[in-house]
């Protein structure tokens, strides 16, 4: 016998409407920070592109104030920490992930008393700060590399980069093959201060992306004390930018298909996150270390959660997972398992400021993501990518570990493909020639309120935003989404209520519910269970549960196609392994 039949019609005139009722103000407030260390594990974690986030002072550009004016925004919506993008001074060759000065704000965002006020102001309301740090590379007007540019081949402010004479009779040709992940060669040839071409130097993303050298002790001790530096102002913990590149291998051979990659996850980087760990663990109240690592392989990428090494690292396989039952339940599974023997929370992600947009993703004939054909222009049903967006998203609410928010993902906003090409900034789009579409799509800024662009983004009369907002983004706006319990703020405000009030939020286990193919179930704690249809047919819910949220309207009880429902249930009521119908 099996509870979870499916239904093949719908009962007439059924229609259950499941949401919950808004929060009440204190039912939503987050605790007070301090008290409970492992507050990572389970944390629901914002990711504020200022610069896109809210403009304070009319300039086209979002600012620190600008979030310090939205706090309250981020608070009702429930999220326990904020992480910033690079905040600091940059020339923005790839929208600050080129730093020229790790220990200030970019003037455009604000100051660094003004910075020092968030973090302030956000721990009054119980959000922690998580700022990014870029060690891979410093900007091309770094001090650093201004110094190393000036300075003669050979000379010790070269290296701390990776300076190296061409190949070739006259040094025309680049040191090695190595490409660089925005296209192209990874290397670029400098100029001698008497005209004549000289060295070239190692870039894994942009030209104005020099790679540090961390075979350096200059190298090291800089980041250390940045981190330091950031620590002191009460930041509670850093993503660290492209987390497995930093450490090349110094006689810098070609990529093989097989043998170790002479820039990718190598043995040395873990020396560098022990002695960040011991950093971070030296503060009272401990800070945080969460890691970009794109590696394919789950039990490599695990072996940088090692209790001595980072606290947690994004989980780009869920991300990238097409919408499918079976596919997604092995990532899940697949995440849980080699993230079990390092006791390190799994994370759920779903977008961040360099993937395309769910909503647009998961409408597309081919859901998955992959940076090599992200399928720009590819028809996509955004209804469709809605409805599974929003399933998704109370999904990864319910899975066991920490939970990223991008900034828009909470009010379902599009990938904006139409932008012109003069308007677009992304290195990856001017790179590969406009082949790649870039990332700009993702970064539109967020529509707060009115009908007409900038939709409040800036005040009016302002200067126009840095990238312009559709004219079609009037339903989209937080005020409408705010009035309305049908919108996709409204299930994001419900769910993480729900997520923060619920004792399996913490570290409860999951255990899959075997619920037939299309169907992906589990259960938590001692009586939470979510299921999610990802097949044709609505499916019957267990009879007695109750529903505590989904993310589209049941059908008559049954769970209709693309939603996900959470329900409170006798633990085993649905019997595991009973697959029979
Ligand atoms: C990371 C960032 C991305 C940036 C790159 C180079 O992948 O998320 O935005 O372009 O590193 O810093």
């Amino acid at each position: 016998m099996c509870h979870l039949r499916r239904v093949k019609s719908t009962p007439p005139g059924t229609t259950v409407v499941t949401r919950p009722t808004a929060p009440d103000a204190a039912e939503s407030a987050a605790p007070e920070p301090g008290g409970d260390p492992r507050w990572w594990r389970d944390a629901v974690v914002y990711q504020v592109y200022v610069r896109s986030f809210a403009d304070a002072n009319d300039d086209g550009t979002g600012d620190l104030a600008g979030v310090l004016d939205r706090l309250p925004y981020l608070h009702d919506l429930g999220v326990d920490a904020l992480w910033f993008s690079p905040w600091y001074p940059s020339p923005l060759a790839d929208m600050g992930y080129d730093v020229a000065d790790y220990r200030s704000i970019d003037p455009a965002f604000g100051t660094l008393e003004q910075a020092e006020q968030l973090i302030t102001a956000a721990r009054a309301l119980g959000i922690r700060t998580i700022i990014d740090i870029v060690p891979n590379h410093v900007s091309n007007e770094h001090p650093w590399f201004v110094d190393a540019l000036a300075a003669p081949s050979g000379s010790p402010e070269r290296e701390r980069f990776w300076f190296r004479p061409g190949l070739g009779l006259e040094g025309e040709l680049a040191p090695n093959g190595w490409q660089s992940i925005f296209g192209g060669s990874a290397w670029t040839r400098t100029t001698d201060a008497d005209g004549a071409p000289g060295e070239w130097y190692l870039h894994l993303f942009a030209p104005e992306q020099p790679d540090l050298n961390w075979e350096h002790a200059d190298v090291w001790l800089e980041h250390e004390d940045v981190l330091r530096f950031w620590f002191d102002r009460g930041v509670a913990g850093v993503r660290i930018d492209s987390a497995a590149l930093l450490v090349k291998d110094p006689a810098l051979p070609e990529e093989t298909p097989d043998g170790d990659n002479p820039f990718t996850d190598r043995e040395q980087l873990h020396e560098i996150y022990r002695g960040w760990r011991a950093i971070a663990d030296s503060y009272s109240e401990p800070r945080i270390l969460v890691g970009e690592v794109w590696l394919p392989d789950p039990v490599r990428f695990a072996r940088y959660l090692r209790p001595d090494e980072l606290h947690t690292a994004f989980n780009f396989d869920f991300l990238a997972c097409p919408w499918d039952a079976a596919r997604m339940r092995t990532s899940i599974t697949e995440a849980l398992a080699a993230h079990a023997p390092v006791d390190a929370p799994a994370t759920w992600v779903l977008s961040n400021h360099d993937v395309t947009r769910p909503v647009t993703r998961y409408g597309r004939a081919d859901t998955s993501f992959a940076f090599e054909s992200k399928r720009a222009g590819s028809p996509t049903d955004l209804e469709l990518g809605t409805r599974r967006a929003r399933a998704a998203a109370l999904l990864a609410m319910a899975l066991p570990g920490s939970m990223y928010v991008y900034q828009g993902e909470e009010l379902g906003l599009p990938e904006v493909e139409d932008i012109p090409d003069d308007r677009r900034k992304d290195p990856m789009w001017h790179r590969s020639g406009g082949v790649d579409p870039g990332r700009d799509g993702c970064r539109i800024p967020i529509p707060w309120a009115g009908d007409r662009a900038p939709y409040g983004f800036s005040g009016p009369g302002a200067d126009g935003p840095w990238l312009d907002p559709p004219d079609d983004w009037a339903p989209l706006t937080v005020a409408v989404q705010s009035a309305s319990e049908d919108s996709m703020l409204a299930l994001y405000r419900a769910g993480l209520r729900l997520r923060r009030a619920a004792p399996w939020s913490q570290d409860a286990a999951l255990s899959w519910i075997a619920a037939g193919d299309p169907v992906l179930a589990f259960e938590r704690g001692e009586s939470f269970a979510c299921f999610v249809n990802f097949g044709p047919d609505p499916v019957e819910l267990p009879p007695g549960a109750t529903v505590l949220i989904s993310s589209s309207d049941l059908e008559g009880g049954a769970l209709p196609q693309d939603t996900t429902v959470w329900l409170s249930q006798a633990k085993g009521q649905v019997p595991l392994g009973d697959t029979s119908s």
